[in-house]
């Protein structure tokens, strides 16, 4: 068994051309760069920018989201190339299988799940709890069994992932145009707290900027950063280190631009326009991201923002409740598109993997009409429901990080292989200062991982040892690129059986 065949490029891109796994190319730079603001913008700007501008970065939150940006940024770069050089669905399970090969594919493939599928049902669980609060205002009380996270089962919670995989399979335009409408309205809502936050800025908030730091108390056991057991670092918050742990926690807040590389079957022009998307869905959330946090850092002093919706309440405090409603209803749409979006990703993934043998074949079946991998997206609807209903997903949130960054380290570590192996291949987005960019993104991303807790490391490691497992028993002896005489679209067994011959 050769755990590191690589799946070729010409091979990948013959696949997108075969009519049973053929999705319809209907994207355009302006539709991604609207998906990468829709998956991206959610809770880490609406929940986390209050909660580590109070406990780790004070007014500096705005440069926690900076650094956190560059390092995205470096990523993104590293994205961009790869995908406007293999415009196929997967991302960076198909961009590892072109470089370090199938079992790194496969690893890849796996961990993405959780950046996807287990950050989907986690922000449906936000979802349900705003969506909750917001009934609430308006008379209607749903039971704590069935709405809440310690309930029986989190029924809202369940009903936006059904819902929204029914979007999912009703067709990739479906799926573009509920996002537009629902990033209008979360926009929209930015754009307000913005306009209306700054008649309410207090300059002496803003100082000190970078308040002194204090060492915190040493967090033992497996709540304790990696970093720190490794090192003895001893935890600061605030000053200009506090800076830094803050970077690692808002990089939730910008998860999700590289989601955009897994809709590339269905752009049309994925050589221009994913570099586009990608790289600017990102910018446009850095600058809203940075505004937004100076704005609320300015409304109240960090030290009273609050823990669970800090926007809303910065205007309560400020004598304006009904900004405060209005963006309980921006939030809600904020946090639909990213579960929209996140669920889309992750059916893309797994769409290929299956293509590709790995997963079932039978999943990677396109739908006549709709042209979607309907089954593939039905399954992944199925599982992240029941996880959104039934399990209690805070302990899990940070495995979310987690896997998308080691998820970076893999793709930018692939930019620098594949210009090694393929020197060749037409690259219509070029990362500058090979290797250096694609380096200094490794590190930082294994930085930022080295922040993250020790129980998170030893879940991940859970994780990825049954992913591994799962590999031996099934996709080590199915996949295609394993058996070449199958390799081939017109070689490979249909499991929906050709045309037969048409009798004159
Ligand atoms: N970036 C997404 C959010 O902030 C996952 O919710």
């Amino acid at each position: 068994m050769d755990l590191f065949r690589t799946k070729s490029i010409e091979q990948s891109l013959r696949d997108t051309e075969d009519p049973r796994h053929r999705l319809r190319r209907s994207l355009g730079a302006l539709d991604l760069t609207i998906f990468g603001v829709g998956v991206i913008i959610g809770t880490g700007l609406f929940v986390l920018t209050g909660r580590v501008a109070r406990e780790t970065a004070g007014p500096a939150v705005a440069l926690a989201f900076i650094i956190a940006a560059v390092a995205c940024g470096l990523a993104a770069l590293c994205y961009a190339e790869f995908a406007s050089t293999l415009p196929v669905a997967g991302s960076a399970y198909t961009f590892a299988y072109a470089t370090l090969g199938e079992f790194p594919a496969w690893v890849i493939g796996w961990d993405l799940m959780l950046e996807l599928s287990l950050a989907a049902a986690v922000v449906a669980v936000g979802w349900s709890g705003y969506a909750v609060s917001l009934l609430e205002t308006i008379g209607i009380h749903l039971p704590p069994a069935i709405a809440g996270e310690s309930g029986v089962v989190n029924v809202p919670a369940v009903l936006i992932v059904l819902l929204l995989t029914a979007v999912l399979v009703a067709g990739i335009r479906m799926s573009a145009q509920v996002n537009l409408v629902m990033v209008i309205i979360k926009l929209a809502v930015i754009l307000l707290v913005l306009v209306a936050g700054v008649f309410f800025i207090d300059p002496a908030n803003y100082s000190p900027f970078i308040p002194p730091a204090v060492h915190t108390e040493e967090v033992g056991g497996g709540s304790a950063p990696l970093i720190q057991v490794l090192f003895g670092v001893t935890p600061v918050a605030f000053g200009v280190f506090g800076i830094f742990s803050a970077a690692a926690i808002v990089f939730f807040a910008y998860i999700g631009f590289d989601v955009v590389a897994t809709a590339a079957e269905e752009t049309r022009n994925p050589a221009r326009d994913l570099p586009i998307g990608i790289i600017g869905s990102l910018t446009v959330c850095t600058l809203l991201y940075v505004l937004v946090s100076l704005v609320l850092v300015g409304m109240q002093p960090y030290h009273e923002l609050s823990e669970a919706a800090p926007l809303a309440d910065a205007f309560r405090a400020v004598g304006m409740p009904w900004v405060a409603s209005l963006i309980s209803v921006g939030v809600i749409a904020g946090l639909t598109t990213v579960i929209l979006i996140l669920m889309l990703g992750q059916s893309r993934v797994f769409f290929a993997m299956s293509r590709d043998n790995l997963l079932p074949p039978a999943l990677a079946q396109v739908h006549p009409r709709f042209r979607t991998p309907y089954r593939v997206t039905l399954v992944i609807g199925l599982v992240t429901a029941v996880l959104a209903g039934f399990i209690p997903l805070s302990a899990l949130a940070e495995l979310v990080n987690i896997g998308t960054l080691f998820a970076f380290v893999v793709v930018s570590a692939g930019v620098i292989i594949l210009r090694r192996t393929r020197p060749d291949l037409h690259r219509a987005f070029r990362v500058p200062w090979v290797p250096v960019i694609p380096l200094l993104s490794v590190l930082s991303c294994l930085y930022l991982m080295l922040n993250l807790p020790v129980d998170t490391w030893l879940r991940f490691g859970v994780w990825m040892a049954i992913g591994v497992a799962l590999y031996w028993v099934y996709g080590s002896r199915r996949s295609r690129v394993g058996r070449p005489d199958e390799n081939g679209p017109a070689a490979k067994p249909a499991e929906s059986a050709p045309e037969p011959p048409v009798k004159p």
